[in-house]
């Protein structure tokens, strides 16, 4: 047990010593900050001239206005990748006319169909929901930028999907010479014709 006189804090122990300051009998403990808080702080006040100087005078820091405008540049630059690689200007027959009768872009254009439309158009394009693809009549125009353009924009107040935003400008190409190449195959349970009688010469 204690003795009640004793001071509860012993006046030796190590980090509660006074320091030898003493004003007006107010007096202070000897309690240093830790060492790695002294070296941030004069670490702070060391980098504060530096950064004052590199952003204000010298400009070797880059400012916050600075960096805003670099990556502004750089989001100007992805913008201008992308617009290039999406053109939003309609592609034209002459362009797809590339991928026609291609094998490796049929094979991709049939991978595509069969995931994204042949819920709707039928697993051999013979027509469900959406009409029969492999024949010769076309509600819409049968160029190829004709299917193209609705392939893309899509007929929403009909059931046929925007694609434009979801597949890419080489993939809806691919679509095109896809459906190409099922042009004549008269799949079973072929939909009745719908739209106009079309020679497809793209
Ligand atoms: C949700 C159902 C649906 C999906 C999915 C769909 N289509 Fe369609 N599609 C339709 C319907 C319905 C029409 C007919 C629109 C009309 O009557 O104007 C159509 C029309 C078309 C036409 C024009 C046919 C014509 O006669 O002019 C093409 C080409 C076409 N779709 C291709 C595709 C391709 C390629 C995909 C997959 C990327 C696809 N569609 C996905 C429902 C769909």
């Amino acid at each position: 047990m204690q003795n009640q006189d004793s001071n509860p804090i012993d006046p030796t122990s190590e980090d509660l010593l006074l320091s030898n300051h003493n004003y007006d009998g107010i007096e202070e403990f000897d309690n240093p900050m830790p060492g790695w808080w002294v070296w941030v702080f004069v670490a702070c006040i060391v980098w504060a001239p530096i950064y004052v100087i590199g952003v204000h005078q010298m400009g070797f820091i880059n400012s916050y206005e600075d960096d805003l405008a670099n990556d502004q540049m750089e989001l100007a630059e992805l913008r201008t990748a992308y617009e290039t690689a999406n053109p939003v200007a309609e592609v034209t027959s002459e362009a797809i006319a590339a991928y026609i009768g291609v094998a490796e872009h049929i094979e991709a254009g049939a991978a595509i169909f069969t995931t994204n439309c042949a819920m709707c158009h039928g697993a051999l394009a013979e027509g469900l929901i959406g009409p029969n693809l492999t024949d010769d009549y076309w509600i819409h125009g049968g160029t190829h930028q004709d299917l193209f353009h609705v392939i893309t924009e899509g007929v929403l107040e009909k059931g046929m999907t925007p694609w434009g935003a979801v597949l890419s400008v080489e993939q809806r190409m691919q679509l095109v010479s896809f459906i190409r190449s099922i042009h004549g195959s008269n799949p079973p349970g072929a939909k009745p014709a719908q739209g106009e009688l079309v020679t497809p010469n793209g």
